[in-house]
């Protein structure tokens, strides 16, 4: 029987139910489609980085690399670990150390949740790129603590990381409705989106039979609220995708749905599927965070390792269980009655 490992990495906060959530629901999936899944917990989190000073050991990224996938939680807790120091300790030197250059979110409303926007139907695809850009982690401080104090952060594009990227979304396109909206804002930064976009140009003579067109990302941010529904795949840098994930999140009716997949698309190291969500500290152990941004983030891992059945299967399980009205009201249903009901439309 084939099988795969997978490094389960709950983390912080709501981080913890959610991902329990889809591993039971991940579990029943493997079960009935005839595959194993094996799931080793590693407890990096801001726990352990209060009981040991890292948020990881070590050797945290040799470890995950055995693995065939990584499925995360939520990273964070502000009161008692700064947020730099969280997330530069764990999720973000993962996907940089992996390549995972590829932040895959799916934006459209399942059945039976109502997004706040009037639009009924839309399906976006975006594609944020996530390993350089505005979040490569280059700068630093100086005259520390004075009036003179001068803090720099800079953006790093280089040409084979946003080609890779550009490349992903063109293909993406392809195997969808064959549009491409590629994100830029050369109007005032230009250097970097005026090389964006040349890039953009390059390709689109690749790609002739994909429709490309370049969006200044604050007419896209409008764009996407008032005709959501015009636009099919979306190519970003690290911040504009970062900023317009959340705008795709609002719009497909909260946080709670929002699911992601951070691809090494070379596979020459494991990828990692995650909610968009944070930690939630404040509804954490409340037992009302919603799981099915986790669960169709487990989903999407099922599809990436290439059990397409059982991807689908859980998909279904999730829009029967939405179509019900279980999970479309915040905090009315609890985890474990979703995730139950979840487990039930599989049986
Ligand atoms: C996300 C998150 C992270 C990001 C934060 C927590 C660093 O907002 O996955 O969108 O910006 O990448
Ligand atoms: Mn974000």
């Amino acid at each position: 029987m084939k099988s795969f490992s997978i490094a389960l990495i709950p983390g912080d906060g709501i981080g913890r139910d959610v991902t329990a959530a889809a591993w039971t629901v991940l579990e029943t999936a493997a079960k009935h489609c005839g595959f194993g899944l094996t799931g080793t917990e590693l407890p990096w989190s801001c726990r352990f980085f209060k009981e040991t000073g890292r948020m990881m050991p070590e050797d945290g990224i040799e470890t995950l690399r055995g693995f065939d996938a990584i499925l995360l939680g939520a990273v964070g807790w502000p009161a008692e670990v700064p947020d730099s120091v969280s997330l530069h300790g764990l999720l973000l030197p993962i996907r940089k150390a992996f390549v995972q250059y590829a932040n895959i979110r799916p934006h459209r409303l399942l059945p039976g949740v109502t997004g706040p926007l009037r639009a009924e139907s839309f399906d976006i695809l975006c594609i944020r790129e996530n390993t350089e850009g505005e979040y490569s982690g280059a700068g630093g401080r100086v005259h520390l603590g004075t009036l003179d104090e001068v803090a720099v952060e800079t953006s790093i594009f280089t040409r084979a990381g946003v080609e890779r990227i550009l490349r992903f979304g063109f293909e993406q396109a392809r195997t969808r409705r064959g549009k491409l909206a590629s994100v830029t804002k050369s109007n005032a930064q230009k250097y970097s989106m005026v090389f964006w976009d040349e890039i953009t140009r390059k390709l689109a003579a690749e790609y002739s039979d994909v429709e490309v067109t370049s969006y200044h990302v604050d007419a896209l941010a409008a764009r996407m609220i008032m005709a959501p529904e015009s636009l099919d795949v979306i190519v970003a840098s690290n911040l504009f995708g970062d900023i317009l994930t959340d705008i795709g999140a609002a719009i497909q009716g909260g946080l709670g749905y929002a699911a992601s997949a951070n691809i090494n698309p070379d596979r020459s190291a494991p990828s990692m599927f995650e909610p968009v969500h944070g930690s939630a500290p404040d509804i954490a152990h409340l037992g009302i965070a919603n799981p099915i941004a986790a669960i169709w983030s487990g989903a999407m891992m099922l599809d990436h390792l290439g059990e397409k059945d059982a991807a689908g299967r859980v998909m279904k399980a999730i829009e029967a269980t939405t179509a019900r009205g279980l999970g479309t009201i915040a905090g009315k249903d609890s985890t474990n009655t979703i995730t139950a009901a979840v487990i039930a439309a599989l049986n």
